[in-house]
C-alpha cells in the first residue's frame, strides 16, 4: 500500500487494470471491453484470492470448537464490519443473503406482517423489478400500490407526482438510488425526508449506485437499503442494511433454532462464507483506491470516501466522452440526462436506440468485436414500457465504470458509427 502523502486526484488506471485478470480476455482477436458493469462487475485478483483462500484454509461451519470454525466466525464478522464501513452503519445492522432480490422479498414479507388493508406502498416507474414486485405482492393483503411516474424527456423521477402520492396511509416508499437502465440518480435523501414526514418507512435499492458513489445510510436516514456486492467488484451475494430498531421490531420468517439476535435472525440458514470473504476483499479493493491516492494514514471509511472521489472523476471523464460522442452519431437517441451541466444527477450508465437497428442486433455486433453491452429491459420493465420501447427490443445499455478506459469508449463509438 502506498504511503504517499501528496494527494493524487486521478486514478492510476494502469494499476487498476492490472488488478483484474478478466481484462486479459480477447474475443475474435479483440480485447474484451467490459461495458456490462450494470449487469455485474469484474473482480480483482484480491477478491478471487480471498474466496479461494477461505475454501482452502478455513472451510467450516460456524461456532464450532476448532480452529477453522473459529476462523470462519472471524471471516463472517469481518464481512459485517467491512459492509458497515461501506454503508456507514453498525456491523449488526448488516444482513447478508444470496442477492438483493431475495433479501428484499424477505423484508417485504416481514413488513407485510405489520400491514393492513388500506395501507399504501409507493413504488416508482424508474425502478428495477426487484424493488417493485416484492411490494406489489403485498396487494394480496389489501395494500394499495401507488406508482410514481417519470419525466419522459430526461428519465428523472417526477417529484411532484411522488409528493402527491404520499399521505398518512403511506407505509413504505420503495425507491432506487440510481437507475440501472438510464443512470438517473434519485434525490433519495430528500425523498426519505418527505416520506418520514408521513411516518412512512423508506427502502432504498442501492444496487446500481454502489459501484459509482459513496453510500451513507446515516445521513440518508433511510430505514432499509439493499445492494449487491457483485455489482461493486465482489462475488455474487446480497446485503441488506436496516436500522437496528426497525430490524428488531419486525418479525422475519425464519427457522426455529435461528436466534432472534441481529443479524442472525435475518440471515436464513448457512451463509455463503467464501463470498463473505470476497465481499470484505471487494470493500478493501475500493478502499485501496483511496489509500493509493491519499496515503494510508486514514481509516477504511475515510479511504472509501476518497476512493469514490477518484472513481467519480474517472467515470465522469469517460461518461462526458461517451455521451458527447453518441449525440453526434446520426440516428442515435440517448435516453436520460444528456446535458453535461446536469451530469451530477446521473451515473455513467447510458441507454440508447438506433434508427433501423434493434438493440439486440447492435449488442450482437458489438459483442463480436469484444465490446460487451446489454440489450432489452434489464428488469426496468416499467421504464421501457413508459418509454414505449418494450415491444421494440428495449434499449442498448452501455455501462461505464472506473476500470474502463478512454480507448474502450473510442472503440465503442467507432463501431456504432459504422454500424
Ligand atoms: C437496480 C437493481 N436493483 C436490483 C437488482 C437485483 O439485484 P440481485 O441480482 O442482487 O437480486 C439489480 C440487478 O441487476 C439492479 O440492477
Amino acid at each position: 500500500m502506498s504511503t504517499t502523502t501528496q494527494p493524487r486526484l486521478s486514478l492510476d488506471i494502469d494499476w487498476v487494470r492490472r488488478q483484474f485478470p478478466a481484462f486479459a480476455r480477447t474475443v475474435n482477436g479483440y480485447p474484451a471491453a467490459f461495458l456490462d458493469g450494470p449487469g455485474g462487475t469484474q473482480v480483482p485478483q484480491s477478491v478471487i484470492d480471498a474466496i479461494s483462500d477461505y475454501l482452502v484454509r478455513c472451510n467450516a461451519n460456524t461456532h464450532g470448537q476448532y480452529v477453522t470454525s473459529r476462523e470462519s466466525d472471524g471471516v463472517i464478522a469481518a464481512a459485517h464490519r467491512a459492509m458497515a464501513d461501506f454503508l456507514r452503519c453498525d456491523a449488526d445492522e448488516v444482513v447478508f443473503g444470496p442477492n438483493m432480490t431475495t433479501l428484499t422479498l424477505a423484508l417485504s414479507r416481514a413488513i407485510g406482517r405489520t400491514l393492513k388493508a388500506g395501507d399504501e406502498i409507493v413504488v416508482t416507474a424508474l425502478d428495477h423489478s426487484a424493488n417493485v414486485s416484492p411490494w406489489i405482492a403485498l396487494e394480496e393483503l389489501g395494500v394499495k400500490i401507488r406508482r410514481v411516474d417519470i419525466n419522459l424527456d430526461d428519465c428523472t423521477l417526477n417529484l411532484a407526482d411522488l409528493k402527491s402520492k404520499l399521505s398518512q396511509n403511506t407505509s413504505i416508499v420503495a425507491v432506487g438510488y440510481a437507475s440501472n437502465a438510464v443512470g438517473t440518480i434519485n434525490p433519495v435523501a430528500e425523498i426519505t425526508r418527505l416520506a418520514h414526514e408521513f411516518g412512512a418507512l423508506v427502502f432504498i435499492d442501492a444496487v446500481h449506485y454502489a459501484p459509482h458513489g459513496l453510500i451513507d445510510v446515516r445521513s440518508l436516514d433511510c430505514d432499509f437499503l439493499a445492494c449487491s456486492p457483485y455489482k461493486f467488484f465482489g462475488p455474487h451475494s446480497g446485503v441488506l442494511y436496516g436500522k437496528r430498531e426497525k430490524l428488531q421490531l419486525l418479525k422475519p420468517y425464519k427457522v426455529r433454532p435461528a436466534s432472534n439476535s441481529l443479524p442472525e435472525g435475518w440471515e436464513t440458514g448457512t451463509q455463503n462464507h467464501e463470498c463473505m470473504a470476497g465481499v470484505t476483499a471487494a470493500v478493501d479493493y475500493i478502499a485501496s483506491l483511496g489509500y493509493q491516492s491519499f496515503g494510508d494514514g486514514v481509516d477504511r471509511r475515510s479511504a472509501l470516501k476518497r476512493a469514490y472521489d477518484v472513481i467519480h472523476a474517472q467515470e465522469r471523464f469517460l461518461t462526458d466522452k461517451l455521451i458527447a460522442g453518441l449525440l453526434v452519431i446520426p440516428g442515435v437517441t440517448v435516453y436520460g440526462i444528456t446535458d453535461p451541466a446536469r451530469f451530477d444527477q446521473r451515473v455513467g450508465t447510458v441507454s440508447l436506440r438506433m434508427k433501423n437497428r434493434t438493440p439486440h442486433d447492435i449488442a450482437t455486433c458489438l459483442g463480436d468485436k469484444g465490446l460487451f453491452t446489454w440489450d432489452g429491459n434489464f428488469y426496468a420493465l416499467d421504464l421501457t414500457e413508459r418509454l414505449g420501447v418494450e415491444d421494440r427490443g428495449g434499449l442498448l445499455r452501455i455501462g461505464v465504470l472506473h476500470y474502463n478506459t478512454e480507448e474502450e469508449i473510442d472503440r465503442l463509438l467507432n463501431e456504432l458509427r459504422i454500424l
